[in-house]
């Protein structure tokens, strides 16, 4: 059987068998980038083992956040990077995020709709203090920009829920992608 390093290279999804049986460090290093930034909670998720379904470990994630602080829990969302900002123009996104972000077409705006997501960024960052996320992979480039205008109208208490159940659906399509469809075992 080839190596976990040979899979690493390839970002090969692994059999959920194969994610059971990973040492806790070799865990880590295949989901740490589940969560933007954020690899503790792949650690933390790591503990819940063995898992019987791949969205067990999607919920393992979604949990691991839910435990924590709410200051921490502001230190995830604050990770994820604007869409369509400075770091994406500048191509210094995580992969995952530049693929998430591409699959909207988010890497493909006229002119005038990155004007306008400059303009609900900075209007999103004065009210909250922290980045507008979305899954966007569940999302069109339309139901993006309704979703920040409707949510500038949350308080941040409602705001940071959102922000956390979209998180959990990022990191649950972040967890598809790494293990393999169809195999529990
Ligand atoms: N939704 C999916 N990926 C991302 C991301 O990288 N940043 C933000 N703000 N939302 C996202």
């Amino acid at each position: 059987m080839e190596s976990f390093k040979d899979a690493q290279q390839e970002r090969r999804a692994l059999t959920l068998a194969e994610v059971n049986a990973l040492s806790a460090r070799d865990f880590a290093a295949h989901f740490g980038g589940v969560l933007e930034h954020s690899p503790q909670y792949a650690e933390r998720a790591a503990q819940q083992r063995p898992f019987r379904s791949v969205e067990d470990v999607a919920e393992a994630f979604r949990e691991a956040v839910e435990a924590d602080e709410p200051e921490a829990q502001r230190a995830l969302i604050r990770a994820h990077p604007d869409l369509a900002g400075k770091a994406a123009l500048a191509g210094d996104l995580t992969a995952e995020s530049a693929h998430e972000q591409a699959s909207a077409g988010l890497d493909r705006l006229t002119p005038d709709e990155y004007a306008e997501f400059h303009r609900l960024n900075a209007a999103y960052h004065r009210k909250f203090d922290f980045p507008y996320v979305v899954c966007v992979r569940e999302n069109t480039k339309e139901t993006i920009f309704e979703g920040a205008r409707r949510r500038l109208s949350h308080t941040p208490d409602e705001e940071q829920r959102a922000a956390l159940h979209e998180i959990g659906r990022i990191a649950r399509l972040r967890v598809l992608d790494l293990i393999q469809q169809g195999q529990e075992d």
